[in-house]
């Protein structure tokens, strides 16, 4: 076992450093350091208290979570022997002082809390977060938090799992002190000052369990919250329960319901998709064979053409990132609609709170709207974001090239264009890139990064790191239709429509998706998108569709009514003032006329099916990109749906999902609608078949990658 707990001393002050770099997780070898060091110092005569320290940026992170991920796969793994650290570090005979810097996040705050004192620094934060890993705490967390810091509080660190800073910690209870100025000092100062007293036992302490009406409410308004903001989410609710557990139960039959309910969720699927989302965000991040010695620009100034629904929005995020910004338009009007809309959106985002005056005023400080292209001679970025046409967009790319200064990344954030011929409008092919925001780009978390065939592993590495600076998930894509995002859109908004023509109602489908856990149903997505962009796309490639295979034409049906989604007030839905959808009572007598001149089949689909068609149209799709290369590895899917789709995390993403469902099964039932359906699409893609053939997973395939 690896020694990753240095012991030194201070005098009369044993000092255990977790040396677990980078965030000093409760690996195998930390829990035995801490506990070794422990006896160490109450077996030496000369010590008289206790702290223990993170070494690094952190104090301890939380339990090692590649750790639940061995338990997942069958392959050992446990708390064993963080449990037994928390009744040794309570049990210590000499006063035991958590000194907290960074960040004490699960495991490490109830490491913390087992300790008799907790001092921090004021950057420090503290919290539970399990629950976005699908868990709950499971080192007695929900027991001792709700008695240091009642149960009103407990319940929320524990079900929702956001941290709070030092200051609220400390208010709450939960930090005995702030530090000011050295923490390793502080905290041996605020040890010393303990020494040769009875250490209080955390589970000991009652006075801030509350009364039971108090208690109910909070934990009541709790679960009431969770139904909201974790929709379809088991985690919160176990937290909920463990949480008010602690101050109906001792605390020994307390930490059992715990650990009870931590192991029915750590079995659970959704701990499975959710921890398979905290990974992959990381896994995106690295591009094989684009290493750390490729040089990253700093990108400290930008420089954006159009000022739209995305030129404004991206403009925002350069803005809200500290990175000063320049936004071109080709008329007053439209330069000043832009920054129009800018100014509404940051006013709306003070008013709900989300932003303070002061700050929305240094960001607007930060933007240069412009009709010229000064400037943009020195700009590290140009972003183009002008209507989709490969004309227009070549004619500004060959612009730029005359005026960007060398080795400026030029990137466009065209949805469909092909980028190696926007590229090849310019001379440094090199230096052009794809940055695909989505909608609106201020909000939406995710970017996709479309690598051109020339694009240098610079350019590459620089958007990535830039992607982390502006706070986006980036994702490196391949420069093909759609990308990936959209690709993979294209057969679930196909079967969602099918799904209409055959006669199920708009609000089934989409409710059916809504309860698989999707953030909003594909026909309201289509609804807000606007129709008429699909309808559009599909008159200009009308040409490629082959002739005997249905496609999806409701929509286009409605557009040629002029209804066109939200933005008409109409189209699969109808729309009020403030967008709120009802039933669009027109569209089901559209689909029966269509449906009955097409030859196509009424019969009510159940839930079962909507969600298997639709979800398992993006699985293949999904897999031929893969195939294809257009995608590096599953996981960087799952992260575009999960990030740009509201595909629910919990579900891991749609290739987790279908890793989870078994890949056999999936194959089955999609060979299973080509038989029944007998469209061509309905062919299982050719590494979907391999892999379910040889009872693998998209997992294993990315493993197999690395
Ligand atoms: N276990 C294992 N690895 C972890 C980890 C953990 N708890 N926390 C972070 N890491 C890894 C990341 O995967 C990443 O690895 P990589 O460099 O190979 O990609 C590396 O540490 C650095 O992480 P970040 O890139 O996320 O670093 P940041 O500085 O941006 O963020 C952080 C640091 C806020 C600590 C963030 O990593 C985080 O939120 N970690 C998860 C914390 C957490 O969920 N703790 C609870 C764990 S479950 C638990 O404790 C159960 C208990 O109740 C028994
Ligand atoms: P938009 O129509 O809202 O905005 C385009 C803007 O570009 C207009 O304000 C127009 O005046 C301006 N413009 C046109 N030519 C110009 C020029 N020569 N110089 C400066 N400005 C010029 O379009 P939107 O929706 O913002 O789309 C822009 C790009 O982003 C397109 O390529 C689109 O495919 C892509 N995109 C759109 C998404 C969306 O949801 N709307 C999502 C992701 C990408």
């Amino acid at each position: 076992m690896p020694n990753l707990v240095n012991y030194s001393t201070d005098l009369d002050v044993a000092v255990l450093t977790v040396e677990n770099p980078p965030v000093n997780a409760l690996s195998p070898g930390v829990p035995e350091g801490i506990a070794a060091g422990v006896a160490q110092a109450n077996a030496d005569a000369a010590i008289r208290a206790i702290v223990l320290i993170g070494g690094g940026r952190t104090f301890i992170a939380g339990a090692d979570i590649r750790e639940f991920e061995k338990i997942h796969a069958g392959q050992g793994g446990g708390l064993g022997a963080i449990m037994s650290l928390l009744g040794e570090l309570e049990n210590s005979g000499k006063p035991v002082v958590a000194a907290i810097h960074g960040t004490a996040l699960g495991g490490g705050l109830e490491v913390a809390m087992a300790c008799h004192y907790r001092v921090a620094v004021a950057s420090a934060q503290a919290g539970q977060p399990e629950v976005k890993l699908g868990i709950i705490p499971g080192g007695e967390g929900t027991q001792r938090l709700p008695r240091l810091a009642g149960v009103a509080a407990a319940v929320n660190l524990c079900a929702f799992g956001d941290p709070i800073p030092a200051a609220q910690a400390h208010a709450a209870g939960i930090f005995d002190a702030i530090v000011e100025g050295e923490l390793r000092a502080g905290a041996v100062e605020f040890a010393r000052s303990v020494a040769g007293t009875k250490p209080p036992k955390t589970s000991e302490r009652m006075e801030k369990l509350g009364d039971a009406a108090a208690n109910e409410a909070a934990i009541a308004a709790a679960r009431v919250e969770a139904n909201k903001r974790m929709r379809g989410q088991t985690a919160p609710h176990a937290a909920i329960d463990a949480v008010d557990a602690a101050w109906r139960l001792p605390f020994a039959d307390g930490c059992k319901k715990e650990a009870e309910l931590f192991e029915a969720c750590l079995k659970g699927d959704q701990s499975k998709g959710l921890i398979h989302a905290f990974f992959g965000e990381r896994t995106v991040a690295k591009i094989p064979g684009i290493g750390k010695d490729v040089p990253v620009m700093p990108i400290r100034s930008a420089a954006v053409i159009g000022a739209g629904t995305m030129g404004g929005g991206i403009t925002m995020v350069y803005a809200n990132a500290g990175i000063p910004v320049r936004m071109k338009e080709t008329t007053q009007e439209a330069l000043d609609k832009g920054m129009a809309t800018i100014r509404r959106n940051y006013e709306n985002s003070v008013k709900r709170g989300r932003f303070t005056q002061e700050y929305v005023e240094q960001r607007l400080a930060l933007i240069t709207p412009q009709l010229s292209w000064d400037g943009f001679d020195t700009a590290d970025i140009v972003v183009e974001a002008v209507f989709e046409n490969m004309e227009l967009k070549k004619k500004i790319f060959a612009e730029i090239d005359g005026i960007a200064k060398a080795g400026a990344v030029l990137a466009s954030n065209t949805s469909t264009l092909d980028i190696d011929a926007i590229a090849a409008a310019t001379k440094r092919p090199e230096s052009v890139i794809g940055h695909h925001f989505f909608s609106p780009a201020n909000v939406m978390r995710l970017l996709e990064i479309v690598r051109g065939k020339a694009s240098s592993d610079s350019v590459i590495a620089t958007s990535m790191d830039l992607a982390k600076k502006l706070r986006k998930v980036g994702v490196l894509v391949g420069n093909c239709r759609g990308f990936v995002g959209n690709r993979m859109f294209g057969p679930y908004c196909r079967e969602s429509i099918f799904l209409v023509e055959e006669g199920n109602t708009p609000e089934r489908v989409d409710g059916a998706l809504y309860r698989f856990g999707m953030a909003m149903g594909p026909l309201a997505v289509q609804d807000l998108a606007g129709l008429d962009v699909g309808w559009r796309i599909r008159k200009e490639y009308k040409h490629l569709e082959e002739a005997g295979v249905r496609h999806a034409e409701l929509d286009s049906l409605l557009c040629e009514q002029g209804h066109y989604g939200q933005k008409t007030g109409k189209g699969f839905f109808v729309y009020d003032a403030n967008r709120k959808a009802s039933p669009n009572v027109e569209v089901m007598g559209m689909a029966a006329s269509y449906a009955a001149g097409a030859g196509i089949g009424q019969r009510e689909a159940s839930d079962e099916e909507i969600v298997e068609r639709c979800v398992y149209a993006l699985v293949n799709e999904g897999a031929r990109l893969l195939e294809e290369g257009f995608a590096l590895r599953s996981v960087d899917i799952d992260i575009v749906y999960l990030n740009g789709y509201g595909f629910p995390a919990w579900r891991g993403g749609p290739m987790k999902y279908a890793d989870l469902v078994g890949l056999g099964k999936v194959c089955a039932k999609i060979r299973e609608f080509g038989v029944r359906f007998g469209h061509p699409f309905w062919k299982p893609a050719p590494l979907l078949e391999r892999l379910a053939a040889e009872g693998s997973s998209f997992s294993a395939y990315d493993r197999g990658k690395a």
